[in-house]
């Protein structure tokens, strides 16, 4: 035996890696080329910083969040899959009823490959486009919470990668080398879906990313959760279990910038943004536009209104609905319909269409429940000091590249505009060049005393699993 055992028995797991010598050599071939992706790719200047961090080490609930200080690069990325269901099923489409399956049914092979090659882009793409934001955090706090969210990325691309090498041989291992080599932004080698090529320039956009793109996250591993390809469905769970602290982030980050700009607003009695902007803090309307741009591209990575694809991954059994086994009704949606959105003589107006066609529209609006509940904190912050404005949503057709709204010019109220009137006004609804070099002035350089935070920012409610907020989370050396 060479030294592969130790370098195997490195990776936390619960899918008996040691005993599996195919995958071994797939991952060692792998892992390598990972860590290469990761000194050049991760988060800039971190690799010798001590950070604390936590790890999962197994899936029960006193593994898989164990905390300590870790160097980055020496992250235990694990591979968890929660633990299987006795008897479970595939619960909808045409082969409803049938054990769920423990391979990859063959005449699905490529369906589940591209399902799953499309999840495990979006993982290293999210590392990319924050690299360069530890350089100007607001404090360690939020320094170690982006650096958690970045390392669990990292392991939700290892949880993708595995299901590419242990189920789909070859073609599986070429996929997994493409994961590394596709670079966010780059104009060449894109990653696959386009909001995970936009940059993330601050930490305004890096907490509207958390709430409102890693939300998209959730949703769509929570319609794999649901997949009768039984691995999928069960490294889905499992990987939700971390989702869960990437849009905590978001919206508490979002949630404290609000906060303070509120506070200073309410003391001071200003409310021209100009005014605002000159106290060091950001302006509500600027807020407003980024959650306007940010909202709009992640509606984006739904897909299609109408959507055959989408009908194939259901009537296959691949990916299902949000909370499938919840719903009531017969899941395999032959005879139901549901209503999309639609422009017709200069009009939004909803349209009823085959369930099986809306099904990236189906979640896409449960997607937008959520949003919405989380908006409607960020308002109860605001309205707590008295300020009275208010942040909204705009209308589900604004500023969309794909699906039925693409190629409109629409209003965040819902207007059908022509191109001319809507780009008159495109800088008072979206983050202008302007906005983006005030926000990044402000941001400059990073705030590294435990217990202090920038001025544009309020601190946490409470420090990360029981420590203080002025607990060192990061050390540099
Ligand atoms: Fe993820
Ligand atoms: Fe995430």
């Amino acid at each position: 035996m060479t030294s592969n055992i130790d370098y195997i028995d490195k990776i936390p797991n619960n899918v008996d890696l040691g005993r599996d010598r195919v995958l071994q050599r797939a991952l060692e071939h792998w892992q390598p080329a990972y860590m290469g992706w990761w000194y050049d790719m991760g988060p800039t200047e971190s690799h010798h910083y001590d950070v604390y961090l936590r790890t999962a080490i197994s899936v029960d609930p006193e593994g898989w969040a164990v905390f300590d200080y870790v160097k980055m690069p020496q992250y235990r990325w694990g591979i968890f899959l929660t633990p299987p269901t006795a008897g479970r099923e595939v619960n909808f489409g045409i082969n409803k009823g049938q054990p769920a399956w423990q391979d990859v049914p063959g005449e699905y092979r490529s369906m589940l490959r591209r399902l799953i090659v499309t999840q495990g882009d979006t993982e290293p793409a999210s590392v990319e486009q924050q690299r360069m934001l530890g350089m100007c955090a607001p404090s360690l706090y939020d320094l170690r919470n982006i650096y958690q969210v970045n390392v669990e990325e990292g392991r939700h691309l290892w949880a993708m990668v595995y299901l590419l090498h242990r189920y789909f041989g070859r073609d599986g291992r070429e996929e997994a080398e493409a994961l590394l080599e596709r670079r966010s932004g780059d104009v060449d080698n894109p990653r696959i879906l386009g909001a995970f090529n936009e940059p993330t320039p601050d930490w305004l956009a890096f907490y509207m990313f958390t709430f409102f793109t890693d939300r998209d996250g959730k949703f769509q591993l929570s319609s794999l959760a649901e997949s009768g390809f039984d691995p999928l469905a069960r490294t889905c769970r499992f990987m939700l279990t971390e989702e869960a602290h990437h849009m905590f982030v978001g919206e508490t980050g979002v949630g404290r910038i609000v906060q303070r700009t509120a506070e200073v607003m309410a003391e001071q009695h200003l409310e021209d943004p100009d005014d605002v902007r000159a106290l060091g803090v950001i302006d509500l309307p600027t807020i407003q536009r980024y959650l306007n741009f940010h909202y709009s591209v992640t509606l984006d990575l739904f897909g299609g209104d109408i959507s055959s694809n989408a009908a194939s991954f259901y009537t296959t059994g691949l990916k299902g609905r949000y909370e499938e086994t919840k719903i009531d009704d017969d899941h395999v949606l032959s005879d139901a319909t549901y209503k999309v959105g639609t422009v017709k003589d200069g009009r939004v107006f909803d349209e009823e269409i085959p369930a099986l066609n809306a099904l990236n529209e189906r979640l896409r609006d449960d997607y937008i429940g959520e949003v919405q509940a989380g908006v409607d904190r960020w308002n109860k912050i605001i309205e707590r000091t008295g300020i009275p404005f208010r942040l909204r949503l705009p209308h589900k057709g604004f500023h969309r590249q794909i699906g039925n709204f693409a190629g409109y010019h629409i209003s965040p109220e819902g207007d059908v505009m022509t191109e001319a009137a809507w780009k008159a006004k495109r800088d008072q609804w979206m983050p202008s060049a302007a906005d983006y070099t005030f926000v990044q002035a402000m941001m400059a350089g990073r705030v590294v005393e435990p217990g202090k935070f920038a001025n544009w920012i309020a601190p946490p409610r409470r420090g990360i699993h029981t420590q203080p907020i002025d607990f060192e989370y990061v050390r540099f050396n």
